[in-house]
């Protein structure tokens, strides 16, 4: 599978958009459990609206992955190393896009000049940020009626 990963533009928010509601609700159920009221709220702000400002704003760097030109993932971060979306379609799963989406962000990360990644993990999103180099840092929060996992992953500059 041909995975390409270039930034995000505001024109990719519909896109993106279908991508992140589809993840959240075919990928992880985990997380939500199929309680309509914490899959109503989770994706209350996953709007078009909303990724596009999310995808505009000064200080993120955001980056789609694409098959065959259709987009399939999708990740934010800041400015600060905070990564704040990661989603794949259920489509393609397991085939190396988030760990393609991570890699970009951590390329710009270093090369911005930030110390470490910081996220909170979904509960489906737990191994797969532990295979790529995270680790669990303090209690788990909770937003949207979901348990996040604070983890960070440390990096070294290059050039
Ligand atoms: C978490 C997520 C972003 C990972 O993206 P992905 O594209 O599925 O992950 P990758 O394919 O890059 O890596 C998955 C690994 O699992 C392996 N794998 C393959 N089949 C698998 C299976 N059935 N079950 C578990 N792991 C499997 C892959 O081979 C790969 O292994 P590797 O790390 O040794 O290469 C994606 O699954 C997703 O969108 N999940 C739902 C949304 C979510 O929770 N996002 C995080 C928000 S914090």
């Amino acid at each position: 599978m041909n995975i390409k990963v270039r930034p995000a533009t505001a024109d990719d928010a519909a896109d993106v958009c279908r991508v992140i509601r589809k993840s959240i609700l075919e990928c992880c159920y985990e997380d939500h459990r199929g309680d309509v009221k914490v899959i109503q709220g989770w994706l209350s702000n996953k709007t078009h609206e909303v990724l596009r400002r999310f995808i505009l704003a000064p200080d993120a760097f955001s980056v789609i992955a694409s098959v065959d030109k259709a987009t399939v993932g999708f990740g934010l971060a800041s400015g600060t190393g905070e990564v704040a979306l990661c989603y794949v379609a259920p489509s393609v799963r397991f085939t190396g896009v988030g760990k393609a989406l991570l890699a970009a962000i951590e390329d710009h990360a270093v090369r911005s000049g930030v110390e470490a990644l910081r996220l909170k993990s979904t509960r489906t999103a737990k191994a797969f940020y532990l295979r790529n180099g995270f680790v669990p840092e303090g209690s788990p929060v909770f937003a949207f009626g979901i348990e996040g996992l604070p983890m960070r992953k440390g990096l070294s500059a290059r050039g």
